[in-house]
């Protein structure tokens, strides 16, 4: 089972240091004060892009540095909000909500642990990475060229050919590690999960969806999620609240369609 956060914060944030990064990308440091020590790999912030723009949008954390009272984001320009946000420079402030959903839960003892990240689905398995303290096999499906070095071991995928890259989907090379002693935990778009789900062993993943309010409040952000109580046997939940985390087993991938 993963766990949220006892309660929700708001704080102001401010920008240590928003730096541009190759394929559209962007890290983004933010102070944040005490609450950094909340913070758990699979946790996300829901971030005040822009007064103009109405909602907040969902980031999951990189990085979090209890000691220096931040947070780091890994971003992707896709639209309003993170060209927003790609301009900001050092010292400015925004306010957003954190820790935002359930973080990711412990392996079984002694399993082989293989990180499958799609696209800038790479932020909280690299924040899990750093916080596990035990070996790990990372792999990272990206299709720009790499957006930044990660501190540990990584082995790339791309469709396209790149030098040194293994060339076809992630989850093509994932296939090549699994072995039955196997746990996945794995972030990416939709149908990359689903093609984790199919791999076959057991793990987690955490789940993007469009999203308002971010804090239960509105059912804009659902997942079918299997639910032996209902006739059906599944249902929808909230991402943001009963996720971004759940276990491959959990979600009723037959009832999934990509973020609208
Ligand atoms: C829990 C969670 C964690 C996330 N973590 C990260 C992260 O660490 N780094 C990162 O770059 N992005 C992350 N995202 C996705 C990120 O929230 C969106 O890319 C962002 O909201 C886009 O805002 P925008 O205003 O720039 O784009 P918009 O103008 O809102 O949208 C631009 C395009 O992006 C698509 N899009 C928007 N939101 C999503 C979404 N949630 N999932 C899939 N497609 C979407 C839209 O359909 C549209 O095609 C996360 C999403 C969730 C739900
Ligand atoms: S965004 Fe409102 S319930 Fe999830």
């Amino acid at each position: 089972m993963t766990t949220m956060a006892d309660r929700l914060y708001r704080p102001q944030a401010e920008v240590v240091f928003n730096h541009a990064l190759p394929g559209g990308h962007g890290r983004m440091r933010l102070l944040v004060g005490e609450l950094a020590a909340l913070a758990r790999p699979g946790h996300f912030v829901h971030l005040q892009c822009d007064p103009s723009l109405t909602l907040p949008r969902p980031f999951s954390l990189l990085d979090a540095d209890p000691d220096n009272g931040t947070v780091d984001l890994f971003y992707r320009i896709v639209g309003r909000g993170t060209e927003f946000m790609a301009a900001w420079r050092a010292g400015e402030r925004t306010t957003l909500l954190m820790p935002v959903g359930r973080c990711f839960a412990s392996s079984p003892p002694g399993a082989d642990i293989l990180l499958i990240a799609g696209g800038a689905g790479m932020a909280p398995l690299h924040f899990l990475a750093r916080r596990l303290g035990m070996p790990c096999t990372f792999l990272w499906g990206i299709e720009t060229e790499l957006p930044m070095e990660l501190p540990f071991a990584c082995r790339l995928a791309s469709r396209a050919a790149f030098p040194g890259r293994f060339q076809g989907f992630v989850t093509e090379l994932a296939a090549r590690h699994v072995t039955p002693n196997t746990y996945i935990y794995a972030c990416g778009p939709h149908p990359m999960l689903q093609a984790v789900s199919r791999l076959g062993p057991s793990g987690q993943v955490s789940l993007e969806e469009r999203m308002a309010c971010g804090f239960g409040g509105c059912a804009a952000c659902v997942a079918p999620i299997r639910d032996p109580q209902t006739t059906s046997g599944w249902q929808y939940r909230k991402i943001c609240s009963d996720g971004p985390v759940f276990s491959i087993g959990e979600v009723a991938w037959e009832h999934d369609a990509p973020p609208h």
